[in-house]
């Protein structure tokens, strides 16, 4: 692999003092919680792959579903020379873009998952041979330092990873994408649309149990990690739907009450039977919220696409006052998003 570079803005002693403070921080408050970003070791990298198959996880299916619409005219109107995608994972749905991209030079995925960045640059790179892949091991909700690289620019964070954000944390993440565009940058986000709570509670409690290990693997991740010693079968799979907030959330229950041990904290955390982990929530979105998000973050929403069945969207935005040509414009002189820009004809959120 010639063209690859791996940057560790993560070195192993800092990924451990920062899993140390969060176990910490997140089993010793009330309710108790931990970060999603934990659950992605090498197993939970593969776990989250097979959720991407599972029949009722439509949300890849549907963003794969625009993507391959859409990539020509995201292509077109980005013109980027520097691909950045935050949380890439597996890649999977990138190279469309990738492949719509003439004149594209650079690809740096950001991610957690060291085995997610090496086995997806290993397979873009056999694919195209002259790309360059400069992957950063990083916390995406960390002020990243980017690698020198040609612009324009195209930031994507894609499969609604936006939504395991909390709304505060949701707003300083886009105010540190806002940072990093210059003129002539874009960013593209996926977004899961707010839809039948029945649908989306099965698409986070299938019924092969895959996703039910998938959140059970933090367990594991701190088992292994910290000494600790969960028995992951104590704990039971739970995902609602939070209609307030319009979240799912997902959290482990103790089946019983259990008192769990975390050597490297010195630490007793006691469990009454039935308390819960919150280990993760996946906001759901409106057109509407999307675009005030981005425009607190001086984000303008230019294009909007959905999927035929409208379940899921993708944006494309600009720093306020600038488009993608570099040119100060009027607000929304783009016109497309203020227009129904879904792929069919059931195409904008609930
Ligand atoms: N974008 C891919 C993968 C989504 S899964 C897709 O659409 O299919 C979420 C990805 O984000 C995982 O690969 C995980 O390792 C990564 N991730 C989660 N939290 C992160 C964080 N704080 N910083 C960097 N990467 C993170
Ligand atoms: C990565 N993220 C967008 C997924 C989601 O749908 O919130 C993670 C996931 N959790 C359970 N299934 C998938």
């Amino acid at each position: 692999m010639n063209d690859f570079q791996l940057t560790r803005t993560l070195d192993e002693h800092a990924a451990e003092t920062a899993l140390r403070t969060d176990v910490h921080d997140g089993l010793t408050r009330s309710p108790k919680s931990l970060p999603p970003k934990w659950f992605y070791d090498a197993r939970g990298s593969e776990l989250f792959e097979e959720i991407t198959r599972l029949p009722e996880y439509y949300p890849t299916r549907a963003e794969r579903e625009i993507l391959l619409e859409r990539a020509r005219e995201i292509a077109s109107v980005s013109g980027a020379r520097t691909l950045v995608e935050l949380g890439s994972g597996s890649s999977e749905k990138t190279r469309h873009l990738i492949e719509a991209l003439p004149a594209l030079d650079t690809y740096i995925p950001v991610d957690v998952s060291e085995s997610a960045l090496t086995g997806a640059a290993k397979i873009l790179l056999e694919e195209h041979p002259g790309l360059r892949v400069h992957a950063l091991l990083a916390d995406f909700t960390r002020a990243l330092r980017l690698p020198d690289s040609p612009g324009p620019r195209l930031v994507v964070f894609l499969g609604g990873t936006i939504g395991n954000l909390l709304p505060p944390e949701r707003a300083v993440f886009l105010a540190d994408v806002r940072a990093m565009l210059s003129p002539g940058d874009a960013l593209l986000m996926g977004t899961d649309l707010v839809k039948d709570p029945a649908v989306l509670v099965s698409a986070y409690d299938d019924a092969q149990g895959v996703t039910a290990e998938f959140n059970g693997n933090v367990l594991s991740v701190v088992n292994r990690e910290l000494g600790a010693d969960f028995h992951t079968a104590d704990f039971a799979h739970v995902a609602v739907w939070n209609r307030e907030h319009e979240w799912i959330e997902m959290r482990l229950r103790a089946r019983r009450q259990v008192v769990v041990k975390v050597r490297a904290l010195d630490l007793e955390v006691p469990f009454e039977a039935g308390e819960e982990i919150l280990t993760e929530i996946s906001a759901k979105f409106r057109q509407d919220g999307v675009r005030k998000e981005l425009a607190s973050a001086g984000l303008e929403l230019t294009h909007w696409w959905t999927d035929a069945a409208g379940r899921f969207a993708l944006s494309l935005s600009v720093a306020d006052g600038i488009g993608t040509d570099g040119w100060e414009g009027t607000p929304g002189s783009s016109g497309a998003a203020d227009r129904d820009t879904g792929t069919g004809s059931a195409s904008t959120a609930a």
